[in-house]
């Protein structure tokens, strides 16, 4: 059996319930991921756990070495990624904290991430389809791994990719909404679409931190939503913890 690879966003670094048999600093022709790579196994399924943003969660998500994180989990032997990401929410229903989103479709805005594996020494160009842009079985999964968890899980939802560190404006989010995203986060590309490039099937669970900019009271603060994901992400373990065995 592969092991299904995690990728865990702010407020997820470690993932308990996970029974760890190794931890793997590892390198590859792209720079080094965001952290040793930590085999282990969830009710005995193998999982392969990355925290994007390092162990001690100080790689901004511009900095992140996307093309070293999922070329890492490639040749760790992982044909299965699930990411975890925070998330403001923008549709109205969705801009609750802890509010739990599958993602189906993505729009990107961010910009100068090293966003390609098929850079130069080229034979021919490669142009990978990312019409969907994530794996639909995977997503499956997912949203059935919520509903065994119990767990109100919201099936669909467009996430919006912006290139922080910085919060949005509320103008900002009001474009977004006009472009038809639900949610925003920082991380979720150009990772979606590495993981296509490299034939991954890859798949997120994006976790409502905050009301997007402009959609709740006053301004954002870090202690609000460092403290609703920390509340958020017990839920995000126990869905994962669901899903692992069916992934
Ligand atoms: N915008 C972008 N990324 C985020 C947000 C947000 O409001 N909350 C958590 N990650």
């Amino acid at each position: 059996m592969t092991a299904v690879a995690l990728i865990g966003g702010t407020g997820l670094t470690v993932l308990e319930g996970l029974e760890v048999l190794r931890r793997d600093t590892v390198d590859t022709p792209w720079g080094a991921p965001s952290a040793p790579l930590v085999h282990g196994l969830v009710h005995g399924c193998p999982v392969v756990f990355l925290a994007r943003h390092g162990p001690a969660g100080t790689i901004p998500p511009h900095r992140v070495n996307y093309r070293a994180n999922l070329s890492a989990l490639q040749e760790a032997g992982a044909r299965r990624v699930i990411a975890v990401n925070a998330v403001g929410g923008i549709r109205p229903g969705l801009d609750v904290p802890g509010r739990l989103v599958v993602p189906h479709q993505i729009v990107d805005y961010t910009y100068g991430r090293a966003h390609t594996f098929f850079e130069d020494d080229l034979e021919h160009v490669m142009h990978v389809d990312f019409t969907e842009p994530y794996c639909q079985p995977l997503r499956e999964t997912l949203i059935e791994a919520g509903r065994r968890a119990g767990l109100e899980v919201v099936g669909r939802g467009v996430y919006g990719a912006t290139q922080g560190p910085r919060l949005e404006t509320a103008a900002e989010v009001d474009r977004l909404e006009r472009d038809g995203c639900d949610i925003v986060g920082m991380t979720g590309m150009p990772e979606a679409s590495l993981a296509r490039e490299l034939g991954l099937c890859y798949a997120a669970i994006a976790l409502v931190a905050n009301a997007a900019a402009g959609r709740g009271p006053g301004v954002l603060s870090m202690e609000e939503i460092e403290r609703n994901l920390r509340e958020g992400m017990r839920s995000v373990r126990s869905l994962l913890e669901q899903a692992i065995p069916l992934a």
